[in-house]
């Protein structure tokens, strides 16, 4: 058959792509089921909200509050209910409409007193508030600060606070709220301090909230002292602030200025205040602060200090917008959106690595690449893959999440969602290829996927929308942290979300796209995904191909036993016939030619010894040339290094030292191209469990380049000679296949396309006679244009298929030769049996050592007896006269004559050659 054109790019993409979809049909059900996963999250979002709805949404306490006003029919059914402030709870009021809300004092914050038993307490009025000031000025500040508390005057009992709000200098210790209707610190039963520079008995005095006269409010006021202190300089004040929280001392600043450079022309204060405010988890509302006062008490001193003591910024009173009836309305999905999608499409990341690692696991990446499937279309037909399961899940989850009416993908414009999510899943499968070169084992690498999922959602939540709402933490530091691809998916969630929540229901818009940090995250994204590709795509090029300047960092070990084994003394003594083969490769390293397909020069695999062991020399410095055309037979006891032995030449594992080439490719450097002619049956069976035998074979034979009919017809006969074409055996997933089956299925592949060069570790384990026997005529068919090497513990097979044989112990080949020289030269005896009775053994040995005097006994058993004898010595027919001759003196229960078997040959060369190790 003429020399196959390898195949090309898109004929490799094309078969991978088929093979792929054939598998993927037989895995429709899981792929659908994976697709769906976004529905069913969606159902269970919407009963989360159900459930919310019916209990949080719908109580009475979140709606304002109504009363029945009229029952006089009195049957106890309502005739008129009204609604309002008047007619709610506290805690239902900030529901209702408030057409006209009421003027409230502006307070000062207090904080709260830390030790009740200290010395002094604010209770008994006892305990000072401070006023700190400081500034650059140390004629004006001071001065300045002596007039801060002065403008207070005695509160008049009968007189409202109304009508002098801006001297009247109130305090509480009530955090305030999120908004202004109804200020805690008036509506809880905790008092309000009137600082004034001197204290006077307390006095009580009464206000209304302005609406109903029904809530006439007496209100208790007490007197507090306030200090209005100096200090040299700022950081003395943020000591005295910060004192009382690490220290255990009472510490009530009520408010502090840093006067700056001010001047007579020019006011530029800094005012104080605590910011901190205790939100719940997850509530992204900020609450107020109550600094009004503040800024008004040292506007009024400045005033004051410039113009004169008449001169007053009146403070009225502080007033919340007017507002109508709000309901409370919680959308779960948008809240806890953030972190629940964010999981929802990291899901896809295990899923993506694990497929990839598996195919590393199982070997079955390397077992396509043998038969010359070429990294580029691997990666282009599994990234395709993986990137259409992706986006049919987006499309799912965008769908389901709509239909079912969730705000979080409905209000949004649905190109950015696509967009976004499209180059993150770009990104995810990525960084799916770059990390699955990390790891070689689908068990730590899904416990490190899931590790990764749950880690990037827990600490998104948690740490990254928490230092994104700070908004004193830098910028940049939040850009640098969106370079962990689990954060920009988060944070874009986040932007979706947010304007999902925004009460104008209007969602992002392209024109949004640059406020808040959409584009960003975008920039990020694509450029990581590409940086991302090229890298995996050059870690798996550096990997699969030897010369890689990487891995030295990850196994800086690894080569150094390369420079101590150029320094080992080999001291071996070499068998005439290995020599000879040794000298033939070194001659073909000199002058190459074509009708070599295999030449190995000095090939050493040494293994690194774990655990303090010694380390295993596999492979001691072989040396052989397999012309094509012939089959050549690898013997050898369990362990001498022929599976190594292959496992270098088929790329598996890398040679230690030494070189060998197929059809003239370095197999260190051009493996790749080597593979487009190579064909491998590796001694455990690396098949697909779902697909049928067939679609193996068309796999590989489109892979070998086979096309059309060709192909059929390759695959056709293929099958029948390896006789599962009867009964449509082809045609059974390979899953269902006896252990024989699965045998012969390798073999076929490791033929079909014709390959130059052929490696069978052990074809024929598992077969019954007559299958073996079909294997071999297949196998010798084969040989004809293609040179094989094969493994085999079966003499038989080796005497039938090989037309040269060596014999491999420990890693050394001890000889080399055709099966008849073998026999000839380690053979060279016949072995003699006869069996007669006890009484007669002296009479056969009398009768062996006439035939033969340099006979020896190697066998004695209860009247059976084995001589070996020299073939030179012995004509057969003498030893046939011989025995008709004794056999009328005594009783010959049974005789033979044997020539050596190659099984004799094998034993004898391994026990020499195992007897020379264990001495030398
Ligand atoms: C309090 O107000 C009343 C009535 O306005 C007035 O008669 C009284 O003198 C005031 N008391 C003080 C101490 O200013
Ligand atoms: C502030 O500085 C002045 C002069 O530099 C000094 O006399 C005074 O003791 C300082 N006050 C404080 C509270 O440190
Ligand atoms: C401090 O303030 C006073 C009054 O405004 C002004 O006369 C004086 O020049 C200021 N001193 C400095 C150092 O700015
Ligand atoms: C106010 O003071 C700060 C700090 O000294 C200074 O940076 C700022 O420019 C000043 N502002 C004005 C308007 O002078
Ligand atoms: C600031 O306010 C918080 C919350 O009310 C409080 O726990 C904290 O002690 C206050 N800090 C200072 C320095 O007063």
């Amino acid at each position: 058959m003429a020399d196959l054109v390898p195949a090309s790019f898109l004929t490799q993409a094309n078969a991978l792509s088929r093979k792929n979809l054939a598998y993927q049909r037989r895995n429709l059900w899981s792929n659908v089921r994976l697709i769906v996963i976004p529905l069913y999250l969606c159902v269970l979002l919407v009963s989360i909200q159900a459930l919310f709805d019916a209990q949080v949404t719908n109580s009475p306490d979140n709606r304002c509050g109504c009363q029945c006003t009229d029952d006089q029919s009195g049957d106890g059914k309502c005739d008129k209910k009204s609604c309002g402030v008047a007619y709610s709870s506290q805690k239902q009021a900030m529901f209702c409409a408030f057409p006209n809300p009421p003027p409230l004092p502006p307070l000062l914050q207090i904080p709260r007193p830390k030790t009740p038993s200290a010395s002094c307490t604010r209770l008994t009025g006892s305990c000072p508030v401070t006023v700190f000031v400081t500034g650059n000025n140390l004629s004006l500040g001071p001065a300045l600060s002596r007039s801060l508390l002065t403008t207070s005057f005695m509160v008049n009992s009968s007189v409202s606070w109304l009508r002098n709000p801006a001297i009247t200098v109130l305090g509480t210790t009530s955090e305030p709220d999120l908004t202004n209707y109804f200020d805690p610190g008036i509506h809880s039963n905790l008092p309000i301090f009137n600082i004034q520079p001197q204290c006077t008995p307390r006095t009580t005095f009464s206000f209304s909230t302005g609406q109903s006269p029904q809530k006439f409010k007496k209100v208790e006021v007490r007197c507090v002292q306030g200090l209005s202190l100096w200090r040299n300089n700022s950081i003395d004040v943020s000591h005295e602030i910060l004192k009382g929280y690490h220290e255990d001392v009472i510490n009530d600043v009520a408010a502090a200025y840093d006067l700056l450079d001010t001047d007579t022309n020019k006011f530029n204060v800094t005012i104080w205040y605590n910011s901190t405010s205790k939100t719940k988890l997850l509530e992204r509302r900020v609450k107020l602060v109550r600094v009004p006062r503040s800024v008004n008490l040292i506007s009024n001193a400045y005033l004051q200090y410039v113009n004169g003591p008449g001169t007053k910024i009146l403070f009225e009173f502080i007033k919340e917008m007017p507002k109508v009836e709000t309901l409370l309305r919680v959308d779960v999905a948008s809240s806890i959106g953030p972190v629940f999608f964010t999981w929802v499409i990291l899901l896809l990341f295990p899923v993506i690595l694990n497929t990839l690692v598996y195919e590393k696991q199982q070997r079955l990446r390397i077992i396509m690449k043998m038969h010359g499937l070429g990294d580029g279309p691997y990666w282009m037909i599994s990234y395709a893959y993986f990137l259409t399961i992706s986006t049919l899940y987006i499309i799912c989850l965008m769908m389901f999440g709509s239909l079912i009416g969730l705000k979080f993908f409905k209000l949004n414009d649905y190109s950015i969602q696509f967009i976004f999510y499209f180059i993150y899943i770009n990104l995810q499968i990525s960084i799916a290829f770059l990390v699955s070169s990390a790891f070689s084992k689908v068990k730590t690498s899904s416990v490190a996927a899931y590790i990764y999922v749950f880690g990037s959602g827990l600490l998104g939540v948690f740490l990254f929308q928490f230092l994104m709402e700070d908004s004193s933490f830098p910028r940049r530091w939040i850009l640098v942290m969106e370079v962990y691809p689990g954060f920009s998916l988060y944070r874009g969630l986040y932007e979706f979300s947010e304007y999902a929540l925004d009460k104008r229901d209007m969602g992002m818009k392209w024109e949004d796209f640059s406020d808040g940090g959409m584009d960003e995250v975008f920039y990020i994204m694509i450029v990581e995904w590409l940086v991302s590709l090229i890298a995996a795509y050059y870690l798996d090029k550096m990997s699969s191909s030897g010369k890689d300047p990487l891995f030295f960092l990850k196994n800086p070990f690894k080569f150094m036993p390369r420079h101590s084994l150029g320094s080992e003394v080999s001291v071996e003594m070499e068998k005439l016939d290995v020599a000879q083969e040794r000298e033939k490769v070194e001659q073909l390293m000199l002058e190459p030619t074509t009708r070599y397909a295999i030449v190995c020069d000095n090939l050493k695999k040494m293994y690194q010894g774990r655990d303090g062991n010694q380390p295993k020399i596999a492979v001691h410095g072989l040396s052989l040339a397999v012309p094509s055309g012939e089959c050549f037979g690898m013997l050898g006891p369990n362990g001498a290094g022929k599976t190594s032995f292959i496992n270098m030449m088929t790329g598996l594992v890398k040679p230690t030292s030494g070189a060998a080439f197929v059809r003239g490719l370095d197999i260190c450097k051009d493996m790749d191209r080597a593979y487009t002619s190579m064909g491998v049956c590796p001694q455990h069976d690396l098949l697909w469990e779902t697909l049928t035998g067939r679609e193996h074979l068309l796999f590989y034979g489109r892979l070998k380049n086979l096309k059309g009919s060709d192909l059929n017809q390759a695959v056709e006969e293929s099958l029948k000679s390896v006789n599962l074409f009867r009964g449509g055996v082809g045609d059974k997933p390979a899953g269902k296949y006896s252990g024989g089956m699965k045998r012969r299925l390798s073999v076929a592949i490791s033929l079909i396309g014709c390959p130059k060069v052929v490696y069978m570790d052990e074809p024929s384990t598992g077969l019954d006679p007559a299958s073996r026997i079909n294997l071999w005529t297949v196998i010798k068919r084969a040989k004809t244009n293609t040179a094989i090497i094969l493994t085999t513990h079966s003499m038989e097979e080796a005497e039938f298929l090989c037309d040269r044989l060596g014999i491999f112990v420990d890693g050394r080949l001890q000889c080399i030769g055709n099966p008849k020289e073998l026999k000839g030269r380690y053979g060279g005896s016949y072995v003699f049996t006869m069996t007669t009775s006890s009484d007669h053994e002296k009479d056969v040995e009398m009768l062996v050592k006439d035939v033969s005097p340099n006979a020896k006994k190697i066998y004695h058993i209860g009247g059976t007896q084995k001589f070996e004898i020299p073939k030179g010595e012995v004509r057969i027919s003498e030893v046939f006269q011989a025995v008709e001759k004794a056999k009328s003196s005594f009783k010959v229960f049974a005789w033979g004559l044997a020539d050596t078997t190659l099984e004799d040959v094998f034993i004898k060369v391994a026990r020499t050659a195992q007897a020379f190790n264990v001495f030398s």
